[in-house]
């Protein structure tokens, strides 16, 4: 198979070019929202990864990438690693867009955890990247606004609201904000210290497991900032403990996910979390599902976003909303099951 895109095939080619990889193949390798990502067999049996930024991204990540990845290697975990080009380029612009090559690993990422015994391997994984990393106290490279900022993202989406008075999703969205508005008040506070080096993004997309369902490492290295653990937990725990789609009229949150998921964490982190991270794995679990709930209730009245599936959804908007309302409803079943989550985290973490 090849790109389909002309000038996705054109550009890809002229990296394949300066690193000295003419003959490759080249193979999508799908599961990811916004890069392009091509698995390369290059003659000889010689695989690796092509993978163009989007431009969201400063190309700069690519240098965080390159030193975490180092130091990860250097504790004897499996990452991918960033193959600089032959004249040293970290990554080759072409016609305005970023490319970078990073070595393969064999593995495979999933869209949803199926099983307990998957949440607890990608709990066990994400604490041995953050363990790995716990001692990291240089600024990285390439320093990027945090991800996660609740407060933003909801002032966003007033102001979203402010600007598109007239849009016919404006009443659906006022009315999500003030739901989400009102359960935010309600959570307690999280922590927001210690900053540790974090992934940024550890959806269980993110994660390739082997055929024998271990944990090898993560991919997307994009994000990776120095942040609170409450809120990398909160992403990875909304992502893996939701079973359904993220766009699915009903959503729900998995007890049993949860546990399993925080029992692989716990294997690693509870040497080094502290008292205040631990207490905050619940609130922050339901704010990051709030604050994306935010985002796409804003992406709904900016008619925006880069994931829109037009089979299933008319417009961008009615995608985002989709999305807002699923999200939304995720956090109030976690809220409902408020008591039986920390008594989870008193037992597993303590
Ligand atoms: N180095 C690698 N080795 C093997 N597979 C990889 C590698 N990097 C990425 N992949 C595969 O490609 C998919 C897409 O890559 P990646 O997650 O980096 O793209 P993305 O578009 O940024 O994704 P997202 O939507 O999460 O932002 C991954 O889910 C994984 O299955
Ligand atoms: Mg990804």
């Amino acid at each position: 198979m090849t790109p389909t895109d002309d000038s996705l095939t054109r550009q890809a080619r002229a990296v394949l070019h300066c690193h000295g990889l003419d003959d490759a193949v080249l193979t999508p390798l799908t599961g990811g929202l916004i890069n392009a990502t091509f698995r390369v067999d290059a003659p000889g049996g010689r695989r690796c990864v092509l993978q163009r930024l989007h431009p969201v991204f400063a190309p700069e990540v690519n240098l965080n990438l390159e030193v975490v990845t180092q130091a990860l290697a250097g504790q004897g975990l499996i990452t991918p690693r960033l193959l600089r080009a032959p004249d040293a380029r970290a990554w080759i612009t072409v016609e305005d867009r970023h490319w970078r090559v990073l070595s393969f690993v064999d593995g495979h990422s999933t869209e949803v955890v199926t099983s307990p015994a998957l949440a607890a391997e990608a709990g066990h994984l994400l604490a041995r990247f953050h363990a790995a990393l716990a001692g990291w106290t240089t600024p990285l490279p390439h320093a990027r606004q945090p991800v996660h900022d609740p407060e933003r993202h909801f002032a966003a989406l007033e102001a979203a609201l402010d600007a598109h008075r007239d849009h016919r999703h404006a009443a659906a969205v006022a009315a999500l904000a003030a739901a989400i508005g009102a359960a935010f008040r309600a959570l307690p506070p999280v922590a927001l210290t210690p900053l540790r080096l974090v992934h940024g993004d550890p959806k269980i997309s993110n994660l390739l497991f082997d055929a024998a369902g271990r944990g090898l490492c993560l991919v997307d290295l994009d994000t990776l900032a120095r942040a609170p653990l409450a809120y990398e937990l909160g992403d990875a725990l909304r992502s893996w403990c939701n079973p359904g789609a993220e766009d699915a009229p009903v959503a729900s949150f998995s007890a049993a996910l949860f546990d399993a998921a925080l029992e692989g964490y716990a294997r690693e982190g509870r040497r080094f979390m502290t008292a205040d991270e631990r207490a905050a794995v619940v609130p922050a679990t339901a704010t990051i599902y709030l604050e994306l709930a935010a985002r796409f209730a804003a992406d709904a009245l900016h008619e925006s976003y880069f994931g829109w599936t037009p089979a299933r959804h008319a417009t961008r908007g009615d995608h985002n909303l989709a999305r807002a309302t699923n999200q939304l409803a995720a956090a109030r079943d976690l809220l409902a099951q408020q008591a039986v989550l920390e008594a989870t985290v008193r037992r597993v973490l303590a």
